[in-house]
């Protein structure tokens, strides 16, 4: 498979409003979801979730692609079929989470390296093998008044990049993942200088590890005041930062950038999507929306672990769908979330990642 070829893939993954399904929680961090809910984490439970997220109606319409961990490419659905080949069957191409997680980085303290580099060659292979055409690897940075750290910042665009030209010699189309944290009280003026110095970092150390740009998507965070911030920021700043930061240090040759919800507010995350791909002025990429959180939260509470919900579930996957497919395209509404009357902010979205 030649680069050309992972372009196509990418190419697909940013198709007209839609955008890609982060799924590949660990089990670590379900597990604290589901706690949250009361919902017991077994293997089993774990499987119902993926499958009725997979399988709801109205869904794949806006979905391109789903990111899958490790428990879930493995798994069968329950009238046992692979649930690759359950996504696959949909059109939906299927992604595979390859890191280890985000671990303490060593002298840097506060801070984390994504680690996952050992053998990813051959668990990568293993991947494409199971029906796996894009990864997805996160690094994490954190804001403070002394953070981030030039050396956690160079480690972890280093390892972003040695990743992305591993995927692309086992044909598969790398995710770049450089999330800055919303966490701290910083401003929105900080975060995009943070995020300015990351993605500058990412894109240099992507070049010197000749990595085909053309056959990546990036996923990076909004540029956000922090969780603490005493100045809160419209839907507007937030936008208007976001596009002038990615403008400023990610190449044109990038096909297309997939945004992490990162713990917003699920409407939020929408409404600031839309007003991203409405703003004037050169969008030398498509745009889009990777979401965890901001695409499963209402279907999650809504399941609440009962069979008998299963159904609303699925609706309220696919109710975020079709308005995160409409903000993708700029054509998002405050009259497109009526259905949705009544989904709250559960107190577990602002629970990050473990891993
Ligand atoms: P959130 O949208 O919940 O931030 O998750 C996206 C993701 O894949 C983080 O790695």
């Amino acid at each position: 498979m030649s680069n050309d070829d992972l372009a196509n893939i990418a190419t697909t993954l940013m198709a007209d409003g839609k955008g890609i399904l982060a799924a590949d929680e660990t089990v670590g961090t379900l597990t604290k979801r589901f706690d949250a809910l009361g919902i017991r984490s077994t293997e089993q439970s774990r499987r119902t979730y993926r499958e009725m997220l997979f399988t709801a109606t109205g869904a794949a319409e806006f979905i391109s692609g789903v990111i899958l961990h490790d428990e879930t490419i493995r798994q069968k659905s329950s009238g046992g079929t692979l649930l690759v080949q359950v996504l696959s069957s949909q059109g939906i191409v299927p992604g595979i989470k390859v890191d280890t997680g985000a671990k303490p980085l060593a002298a840097a303290p506060g801070e984390t390296i994504t680690e996952g580099l050992d053998g990813l060659r051959d668990r990568l292979a293993e991947y494409h093998g199971m029906g796996a055409r894009f990864a997805k690897w996160r690094a994490v940075i954190r804001i403070a008044d002394t953070l981030p750290s030039p050396g956690c910042v160079s480690a972890n665009a280093h390892a972003l990049g040695r990743y992305a030209a591993l995927c692309q010699e086992q044909r598969l189309v790398p995710i770049v993942e450089p999330e800055v944290l919303m966490d701290g009280s910083h401003s929105i003026e900080r975060s995009e200088e943070v995020t300015g110095i990351v993605l500058h970092a990412v894109f240099q150390a992507l070049l010197e590890q000749r990595v085909s740009l053309e056959a990546i998507l990036l996923k990076p965070s909004m540029v956000i005041a922090g969780t603490e911030s005493p100045r809160p920021t419209s839907v507007q700043q937030v936008a208007t930062a976001t596009l002038r930061c990615l403008g400023r240090h990610v190449p044109a040759a990038v096909p297309g950038i997939v945004f992490l919800s990162g713990g917003q507010r699920d409407q939020l995350a929408t409404a600031h999507l839309d007003a991203i791909n409405r703003l004037p002025g050169p969008k030398p990429w498509k745009i889009s929306f990777s979401y965890g959180r901001a695409l499963q939260d209402p279907a999650l509470e809504a399941w609440h672990g009962r069979d008998e919900n299963l159904r609303s579930a699925q609706q309220a996957l696919a109710q975020r769908a079709r308005c995160n497919g409409a903000a993708s395209r700029g054509t998002y509404t405050e009259e497109m979330e009526t259905k949705s009357a009544g989904v709250g902010t559960p107190a577990h979205r602002r629970e990050g990642h473990d891993d």
